[in-house]
């Protein structure tokens, strides 16, 4: 490196916006630090400094930052917040490529744990009410299990790239306490597993679950969550399958009675 870009280097800082919360039922407020800049600098690495740190740009000391992460390359789904408006994940937003002021935020449609921790168990609770799993009857040994092809290989395996990080909620405009939609990545869920050959005995019950309030017809079909994305999980796609397997349940459903 030549020294007039070292000296470049040496001087240039990076500026963060950062909004804070003590408790969840406490008053946000915003805060500025200013970090020196490092080549591939990301936000998490940022966080992890000015938390080590934790000094404002007005060289106030102030209160550790708190903020979720773990993998730090985007496969755990912990680090989700708002960068400079957009939900994303923070492990792999670089610096360089974020106007500054960079604008922190916790996910709005979750409730704020602290700073820019967020609660994010409702996803969990919608899992859960559409059995986002295939069960096993038993730790002893099943043999092989059903085979699946190629096809559905490839059909399965964007589905499976999940990482809950519930950006897909965060920008969809029907996700919110008065539809109690339960959001693009759980119908997603729902076509992974009643596509496969053993999870589909569950079929029923994971489309009866998306049927009434909350459900799929909830879906204003504005593909927001497609967009926001982080793992280019193929969303539309999973809620148009599954919205016409819901249909096709609840007309078989009526003329059963
Ligand atoms: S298509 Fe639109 S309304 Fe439906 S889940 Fe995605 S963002 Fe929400
Ligand atoms: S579907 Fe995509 S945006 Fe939604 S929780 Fe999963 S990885 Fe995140
Ligand atoms: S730290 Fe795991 S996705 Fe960002």
């Amino acid at each position: 490196m030549n020294r007039e870009l070292r000296t470049e280097n040496s001087t240039r800082t990076v500026l963060f916006k950062i909004k804070r919360q003590a408790s969840p039922g406490s008053q946000a407020y915003w805060e500025e630090f200013e970090l020196p800049w490092k080549r591939h600098m990301n936000v998490i690495s940022s966080l992890m400094d000015i938390a080590a740190n934790p000094v404002t740009r007005e060289g106030k000391p102030t209160t550790p930052l708190t903020y979720d992460s773990n993998c730090l390359e985007e496969v755990c789904g912990s680090c989700a917040m708002l960068i400079n408006g957009r939900a994303r994940m923070a492990c792999s937003a670089l610096v360089d490529n974020l106007e500054q002021p960079i604008r922190l935020e916790p996910l709005s449609k979750f409730p704020v744990v602290r700073d820019l921790a967020v609660d994010r168990s409702v996803l969990f609770e919608n899992l859960k009410a559409v059995k986002a799993w295939i069960p096993l009857d038993g730790t002893y040994d099943l043999g092989a299990g059903p085979r699946m092809s190629q096809k559905q290989q490839e059909e399965a395996y964007p589905l499976s790239r999940c990482i809950s990080c519930c950006c897909c909620m965060e920008v969809c405009p029907q996700f919110n306490e008065h539809t109690g939609f339960v959001g693009a990545a759980t119908i997603s869920q729902v076509r992974l597993f009643n596509t496969h050959p053993t999870g589909e005995m569950m079929k029923h019950e994971r489309l009866t679950a998306l049927m009434g309030d909350g459900g799929i017809q909830e879906c204003g079909y504005a593909q927001n969550c497609v967009e926001a994305c982080p793992k280019d999980i193929p969303l539309t796609r999973s809620i148009s399958d599954v919205g016409r397997e819901v249909m096709k349940q609840a007309v078989t459903d009526f003329f059963r009675r």
